[in-house]
């Protein structure tokens, strides 16, 4: 296969380094952020642009909810302007929005946007935008089971039957995982769906991370060899 067709199905991205980013220019942390965004829209049009069919981003774990009460307001407004703010660029481009997590933590103003927006998507398949919000891996877990043994009460749990009841059930695992900012690990994100995903750590700092970035991203990605457990 030629290098430039070994295109992953999903890419999932910790975006990680927006506050370093900020602190680098003197700047608050929310400057960091909404810098973030602007590499969010140059990272959707560029999946559009290579077909890859989901790009999934972690934008804010259950452990965020720690952060200094600004930040998280901050990060909450800023994530439901970008959903108004592009909402037209999903009609456009054929993008079906989606958000997997703990929604009972999130405001109501921001739940019913989600929810008009995931709606209003939903036919689209040209891409899949996966927004990972108050979502943390071992939560994914704990919920799969809770609601895997209220609803087969007395069968014995195994993984293709667990499957379903994650939060991405549906959803391809990802090929490929990026985390920018020179941090190597997966920081409770999809702990179970990243069994066989392939890991690229790069120094940049996430409001640089723009098409270069991620072009660079995809190479090495297609020049890894899967093998998934067999030789
Ligand atoms: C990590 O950087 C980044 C976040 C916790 C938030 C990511 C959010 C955005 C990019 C905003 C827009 C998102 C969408 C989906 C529209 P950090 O704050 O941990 O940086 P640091 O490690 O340098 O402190």
């Amino acid at each position: 296969m030629e290098m430039a067709d070994r295109i992953p199905e999903h890419v999932t991205i910790i975006m990680d380094g927006n506050g370093r980013w900020a602190k680098q220019r003197g700047e608050e942390r929310l400057f960091g952020h909404s810098e973030g965004k602007e590499s969010v829209r140059a990272c959707v049009e560029y999946a559009v642009e290579k077909g890859i069919k989901y790009l999934s981003l972690f934008a804010f774990s259950e452990e965020n909810w720690n952060r200094p009460r600004a930040e998280v307001e901050g990060l909450m407004h800023l994530m439901l302007k970008a959903i108004m703010d592009e909402t037209p660029l999903f009609h456009k481009n054929g993008i079906r929005f989606r958000v997997i997590g703990d929604f009972g933590k999130l405001s109501r103003e921001l739940r019913n946007r989600i929810e008009e927006c995931m709606s209003i998507t939903e036919m689209y398949e040209r891409l899949n935008l996966v927004i990972f919000l108050s979502y943390s891996g071992k939560w994914d877990i704990v919920q799969a089971v809770n609601r895997f043994m209220k609803e087969n009460p007395g069968k014995e749990i195994d993984s293709c039957g667990l499957e379903k009841y994650m939060a991405t059930a549906g959803i391809p695992d990802p090929d490929l995982l990026i985390r920018t900012s020179g941090e190597e690990r997966l920081s409770n994100y999809m702990l179970w769906q990243t069994a066989y995903t392939e890991f690229y750590f790069t120094d940049v700092l996430w409001p640089d991370f723009r098409k270069t970035e991620f072009q660079r991203a995809l190479d090495a990605f297609a020049k890894r060899e899967r093998r998934f457990g067999r030789v």
